[in-house]
């Protein structure tokens, strides 16, 4: 609950923060969905309910409050008792629900995605559905769908993929599982939040060809499954924010699409309420800032007719219908089965394992073996981003301990110290407990002295404390505040590993160059209502040397090494770099120049630059692995099971050659405004028709065993086409193949088209030598583009190329075929 009170204020700090086209020649006919239901189609029982509703009760409906019995969830609509309308707790999120109690810490969805498997997708779906209605919620705030645009994103881990038809596969078969065990699932967030930075008011500007045939297409997959409910968007798209855009919410979801559900706005999103409720939004959360008295208000002095909040109640009310919630038909909420969840959790974090680089058969690792371990995240698992996919998990092991019990003699070295060692007493005058220092309830504790430094060196200082942040210690060093507090966001979004120490405590860093001699070293700590406990630590040049030549003796003395690499996402915040941060780099060169046996795995968000690749034996990428993450690791490390992963998003070589390199324009934006100005070309689209070669291209991911493609043949299916081809599995292990289709532009169109597209792919396991017959559909929409004069989708005919492979850059078959209306 705490933790929902600051976030809401930090989150209040920042200000809160085409129509239907005829069916043309050669457009396509718009799907039956798309045809507007007319808005008075609940049926005469929710028309006799909502003719019961005053005004007042109707208001609270379509907007959040404060929750009586909260169990920390992100909201909360107060039903109306009188007439039975239950109240709808709203939960987070996409990795696992995100309440103050213990739930399953599911795999970031990215590592769900490198599966390819939206079967798994579904069952996934099904552990947050079933956990989110046992911990007593009746909405989840997920999936998240969309697009990787830009490799800085800070939520890229929350979400899918670069490609749409991936995303697309992933988010329909997620919601149909969430749903399947009652929980309401939503969608978000609508639209084109595909970064942090300056979300809550960055105007994406995009074509309308772009528009539909990347981000859009995610979610009409949603609405297609059945989504009962859709989040608006922080950002601006065109002009408008996404939270009052007609076009997005009305145009495209309810007349294209036919959606039917509500739609809310992300926390703090809205701007209005005339407006906004006009263009198509139905809920404001987690208040009624716009939609609470000031609806009223706009109702009562006829700037409004009622019919709008009838309009949006009748959408919230039918949902909740349509899930059994208003007479009880909904089943009873189940027992959380955390055994399931954690079967899953482990599924997917192996399925998901992504094998980058395997030279000189540094992987497997052979049980028994002599290994070193180093890296923070070796000891201490990371299995969460930060934000509101954060999860608190029903248990997480270490790595280093599953690693123990598959080796004959491991060593561990922290290598990378995030949580910073002890100042020596002597450094201190007069001495105090820096490691300890407990301040009683409404007390104030002060330290007036000096910290003396025996040679000049970079200092990062480690506060680690008790209270929250805004009550932290205070602690000036000549004369200077070191942790000063963050403006707006930045108290709220500070990561999920780093910001919090092994036993709790939150921690904040600052890193200075100290001259040799004495500093004055001033504290003031205040005791609240729970008293508060403090540590004051350091790391320094010669600390941090230190700590790079235990992990170098650690690596000499091992045959193996398995360094774990870490980078700490949250949402509201992009990453500057693609580096890896803190000195990890130095940490990589000195470990692998002492032994090349080194397999570098990385709990990362996203992609990352590696400069360090050639000198490692072996990349494994775990993204954030959930709680099962350090057993899916070890078993992949050891070969019990095939790295089933491949790429979701293309890997950058280094900071100027990505699809949002160099134009501040495209990324992060200039005076506000966001340009999609690569169009259609985003991830690999962008790396084909630029030439450019990535570290790793999108589908990229090794296995234990080889395969080989034969016999491709493509024929016409109705409107699109169905290939097959052979997969052989021609090594001496069972493994996983993840064949991807490809298929090439139209020579008919006269519209922007991409080199390729991803088409279909299949996850197919093979025993060793077996050789099976793959077939993959490909739908019209697939070959079609979006023709922004007809305001459609149109069929891209004639001969088009067909390839199969083993990723976007492994093309291994080619054919091609006549694509006809
Ligand atoms: C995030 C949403 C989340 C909501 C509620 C917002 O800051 O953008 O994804 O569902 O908070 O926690």
């Amino acid at each position: 609950m705490s933790d929902t009170v600051s976030r809401r204020s930090a989150l209040r700090l920042m200000g809160g923060a085409i129509a239907v086209a005829a069916a043309a020649t050669g457009a396509l006919t718009p799907p039956a969905h798309a045809l507007a239901r007319p808005e008075a189609g609940a049926g005469p029982r929710l028309e006799g309910l909502l003719a019961k509703l005053t005004l007042d009760e109707k208001i609270s409906l379509l907007h959040g409050a404060t929750d009586p019995a909260s169990l920390g969830q992100a909201g909360y609509v107060p039903g109306v008792r009188r007439l039975g309308i239950p109240p709808l707790r709203l939960t987070d999120g996409p990795a696992g629900v995100r309440v103050t109690r213990h739930a399953t810490a599911l795999p970031a969805p990215v590592l769900l995605a490198s599966a390819f498997d939206p079967s798994l997708a579904r069952r996934y779906g099904r552990v947050v559905g079933r956990e989110g209605r046992a911990l007593g919620q009746d909405v989840l705030l997920s999936p998240m769908v969309n697009l990787i645009r830009t490799p800085y994103a800070g939520r890229n881990f929350e979400t899918f993929s670069e490609d749409p038809l991936l995303a697309s596969d992933l988010v329909a078969a997620e919601i149909k599982g969430i749903q399947d065990e009652h929980l309401i699932a939503t969608v978000k967030h609508f639209a084109m939040n595909n970064q942090e930075q300056d979300r809550m008011s960055i105007d994406v500007r995009v074509d309308e060809q772009t528009l539909h045939e990347l981000e859009l297409r995610g979610f009409e997959a949603a609405i297609d499954a059945g989504a009962g409910a859709v989040m608006g968007a922080y950002n601006k798209v065109n002009g408008t924010f996404s939270c009052e855009n007609k076009t997005l919410l009305t145009d495209i979801l309810r007349d294209r699409w036919g959606f039917d559900g509500w739609v809310m706005t992300d926390w703090f999103a809205a701007h209005s309420t005339v407006a906004a409720i006009t263009a198509g939004l139905d809920m404001e959360m987690p208040d009624g800032t716009y939609f609470g008295t000031a609806l009223k208000t706009a109702v009562q002095n006829g700037s409004m007719p009622e019919r709008l909040v009838d309009r949006s109640v009748r959408r919230v009310l039918s949902v909740m219908d349509r899930f059994g919630l208003l007479d009880g038909s909904v089943p009873p909420r189940p027992d959380r089965d955390a055994k399931a969840g954690a079967a899953v959790a482990l599924e997917v974090a192996k399925a998901g394992a992504t094998l980058l680089r395997n030279e000189n058969r540094t992987l497997p690792l052979t049980p028994g073996g002599t290994v070193a371990v180093i890296g923070p995240t070796g000891s201490l698992p990371f299995v969460s981003g930060g934000g509101s996919a954060h999860v608190v998990p029903d248990h997480a092991d270490s790595p280093l301990d599953a690693i123990k019990s598959r080796a004959r003699k491991v060593t561990y070295a922290l290598g990378e110290d995030l949580f910073g060692k002890a100042i020596p007493a002597a450094a201190l005058t007069p001495a105090f407990d820096s490691e300890a220092q407990k301040v009683g309830v409404g007390k104030v504790w002060t330290y007036d002295g000096t910290l003396t430094v025996t040679a000049s060196d970079e200092w990062t200082f480690v506060l680690h404390f008790s209270s929250a942040p805004t009550a932290r210690p205070e602690v000036l060093l000549d004369g200077t505040e070191l942790f000063p507090q963050a403006a707006g966001y930045g108290e709220y979004f500070q990561g999920g590993l780093v910001s919090a120490a092994p036993d709790g405590l939150s921690v904040r860093r600052r890193t200075l160059t100290l001259a040799k001699g004495a500093h004055t070293l001033r504290i003031t700590a205040q005791g609240g209502a729970d008293g508060l406990l403090f540590r004051l630590r350091r790391s320094t040049g010669a600390t941090r040397a230190q700590d790079v030549a235990e992990a170098v003796s650690a690596a000499r003395h091992a045959r193996d090494v398995v360094l774990f690499a870490y980078e700490d996402a949250t949402e509201g915040l992009d990453r500057a770099t693609l580096a890896l941060p803190g000195h990890q780099r130095q940490l990589i060169e000195a470990v692998t120049k002492a032994n090349p046996r080194t397999t570098v795995v990385l709990n990362t968000s996203s992609s990352t630059s590696m400069p360090w690749l050639n000198s490692t034996g072996a990349v494994l990428q775990m993204y954030y692995p959930g709680q099962e993450g350090a057993v899916a690791t070890a078993a992949v490390l050891y070969g019990e099971c095939d790295p089933g992963g491949r790429l979701t998003q293309s890997f950058a070589v280094d900071d100027a050659h990505h699809p949002v390199a160099g134009d501040p324009r495209r990324y992060p934006g200039v005076n506000g405004t966001e340009e999609y100005s690569e169009g259609i070309h985003a991830g690999y689209r962008w790396y084909d028709a630029q030439g450019e070669r990535p570290l790793f291209p999108f589908g990229h991911g090794l296995s234990y065993t080889s395969f080989s493609y034969g016999h491709l043949r493509v024929r016409r299916a109705g409107r699109g086409l169905r290939v097959s081809f052979t997969v052989h599995n021609t090594g001496r292990r069972d493994g996983i193949a993840v064949p991807q289709v490809y298929v090439g532009p139209s020579p008919h169109l006269q519209l922007d088209q991409a080199v390729k597209v991803l088409a279909g792919y299949r996850r197919v396991a093979l025993r060793a030598g077996e050789r099976r017959r793959v077939e993959v559909d490909i739908a019209a929409r697939t070959l079609s583009s979006w023709d922004p004069k007809r305001h459609d989708w149109v069929l891209g005919t004639g001969r088009r190329t067909v390839w199969a492979g083993a990723s976007s850059r492994d093309l291994r078959l080619r054919t091609s075929v006549e694509v006809g209306k």
